[in-house]
């Protein structure tokens, strides 16, 4: 959460963080800062609201500084204020941070602190304690900040007596950093770096870095020259672009085929799964009597889908963890477990620790993760990255349909591995898995039906999705879809549980989108739709029938292609991401941006 970006270098930085910053708004946008260093001084613009309001405030001032350090809010401590927003400024000192200070309030009592503070943030802490220790050494004065600090912080600073120098450290929070021809520049992420550089580096945690406009200097903490591996980005600017999509988000369900096929096929050898280049040991698969899963939020519900497969077809018994609850847990969890964390971001916090906890536990760890060279990915023992290519929409598609290819992937293989699918068997499910964009392909062509359902539900204040099975699953990311971009409240019910309670909430026309592309208990979901339309609901039925005109069951018939069971996944996701697109769209709300939320959930 939040998002920081620094420059300093040949050119006038002050677009630069401005554009840089829109690019990383997906992280919070509460509020905005920018801070430009210039003749010994550094001027400090910020404001409540988005990145764009920040812009106009800039405009009329001098774009002559070539240093400066810009920041994106999303608020824990302290509320949505012009004082809270970043950046900080204590005397000298002015900084940016993403992160939790734990013992700000400790440090405020013990360095005697109060008088320095004009916001409610433990960001404002870091810069007054800095400006304490300040005696013209800035490495000195970080040094001894740092050692005070307990949490997570990514931070850059600039000192005003100190020109036309960048200094940033970070703890757990993340950072990537570069140098080209026009200067340095240090992010919370790629996308903000990608149209300087294709190389650059993660910035290592407790290492003091100097970002001069000829290039930056690494530091350890005792003071040696750290020289941090590079590495390149796989994707483009124009990946990061909104390419004449309204939103990124509808962009992004556009990219899933590709974004699968990108995934899979590098995997495929003579139609089989083969991780040798993701360097995964058989031996994993072989050796694992149980998998634990853990994610958080829409990267979980992929990891649902995997569990369906993984139990289906390989009788292996799967447990999915939300990662939040399992990281305070006293985890069943040992050497004979594979724990599989997936993460679009590679930064979650939560999912983070669940990792090390699985890990201290004796189990070996397979993270899925989409940002190559993030914290989840160099924690974990192997890693197999998907490749969606940047996703910026707050709300994860294109990141959770190939997370579901990963997970099916690894279920082939293990399969294999374990001697339980025959070869034969295994080849099948590959040859349907890399059909996967296909299906895709085929159910945006639906959008325009799609559309349609979008017009009735934005009216709702509720609306339900029910399915079994698989379907059920399904039905829990929808819901989460709905609600987080619609703000209509949603819920996802077992189709057979509605009878236990729910069914008491519907009433006219409460819509309820029914999931039944499962053949096994299709009688069944068809037998509660019934129940729920004979009490007024507006029901939408999405199923691989030809053709369902019967008002008695549906008001609304979504098909889908003809499918196996789990494959329906694909399918499924494509309608039920659609419809929480087109509502949010048709509330005329910031489909990209929903209120309360970011991308990169890096706090707890
Ligand atoms: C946030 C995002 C979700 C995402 C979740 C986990 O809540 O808004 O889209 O599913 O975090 O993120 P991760 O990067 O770990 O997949």
């Amino acid at each position: 959460m939040c998002g920081i970006i620094g420059f300093t270098g040949k050119k006038a930085a002050r677009d630069i963080i401005l554009n840089g910053l829109e690019r990383l708004e997906y992280r919070g946008y509460d509020s905005a800062g920018v801070a430009l260093l210039e003749d010994g001084k550094i001027s400090v613009k910020k404001r409540t609201g988005k990145v764009a309001e920040l812009k106009g405030l800039c405009q009329s001032e001098e774009n002559t500084a070539t240093c400066g350090i810009g920041h994106t809010r999303w608020a824990t401590h302290g509320g949505v204020t012009d004082a809270n927003a970043h950046p900080h400024r204590c005397g000298q000192v002015v900084l940016i941070h993403n992160g939790i200070i734990e013992n700000y309030r400790e440090l405020v009592r013990e360095y005697s602190l109060q008088d320095k503070l004009v916001s409610e943030t433990d960001s404002e802490v870091v810069a007054a304690l800095l400006d304490t220790f300040y005696e013209g050494d800035p490495i000195k004065a970080i040094k001894k900040t740092i050692k005070a600090l307990s949490g997570a912080f990514a931070l850059c600073i600039m000192f005003q007596d100190i020109p036309g120098k960048i200094f940033a450290i970070r703890n757990v929070s993340p950072m990537i950093a570069t140098s080209c021809a026009d200067g340095s520049i240090i992010a919370s992420d790629l996308t903000a770096v990608v149209e300087f550089s294709k190389e650059y580096f993660v910035v290592p945690e407790y290492h003091i870095l100097t970002l001069t406009e000829d290039g930056i200097d690494v530091m350890d903490m005792k003071g040696n020259e750290v020289k941090p591996e590079i590495l390149s980005v796989n994707w483009d600017v124009a990946s990061a672009q909104k390419g004449g999509y309204p939103f990124f988000m509808l962009k992004e369900i556009y990219e899933q085929p590709d974004a699968i096929r990108n995934t899979v096929s590098p995997r495929v050898s003579n139609g089989l799964p083969d991780f040798t280049t993701d360097g995964i040991d058989d031996e994993v698969f072989k050796n694992c009597k149980r998998v634990v899963v853990v994610a958080c939020g829409t990267a979980m519900h992929a990891g649902m889908v995997g569990k369906h497969v993984i139990e289906d077809k390989l009788r292996v018994p799967v447990q999915v963890e939300i990662a939040s609850e399992f990281r305070y847990k006293n985890p069943i969890i040992d050497e004979e477990t594979l724990t599989i964390v997936l993460s679009q971001s590679g930064e979650t916090i939560d999912t983070l620790e669940a990792l090390k906890l699985a890990k201290a536990n004796g189990s070996k760890v397979i993270s899925i993760v989409n940002v190559k060279g993030s914290t989840i990915a160099r924690e974990s023992d192997y890693v197999l990255y998907t490749h969606a290519g940047p996703e910026i929409a707050v709300a994860s598609t294109k990141a959770y349909t190939v997370q579901v290819a990963a997970m099916y992937l690894i279920a082939c293989k293990m399969g294999l591995v374990k001697g339980i699918l025959e070869e034969s068997e295994a080849r099948q499910f590959m040859t349907k898995l890399i059909n996967a964009p296909n299906i895709i392909e085929e159910t945006l062509e639906n959008a325009n039906n799609i559309k349609r359902v979008a017009n009735h539900i934005k009216m709702a204040p509720d609306a339900f999705f029910i399915g079994r099975g698989l379907d059920y699953t399904m039905s829990l990311e929808a819901a989460l879809k709905l609600k987080e971009i619609s703000y209509v409240h949603a819920e996802a019910y077992a189709a057979g549980e509605l009878k236990h309670g729910t069914i008491a909430l519907i009433t006219e026309n409460v819509p309820v989108i029914a999931l039944a592309t499962q053949e096994d208990v299709y009688g069944k979901v068809i037998s509660n739709i019934r129940e729920v339309k004979a009490r007024g609901a507006y029901v939408v039925l999405v199923s691989m029938d030809d053709e369902v005109n019967d008002p008695a069951i549906c008001d609304k018939h979504i098909k889908l292609p003809k499918l196996d069971k789990e494959f329906t996944a694909f399918a499924n996701a494509v309608v039920l991401q659609l419809i929480a697109y087109y509502t949010s769209e048709a509330k005329g709300l910031d489909v990209d941006k929903p209120r309360n939320l970011a991308k990169s959930v890096t706090v707890e």
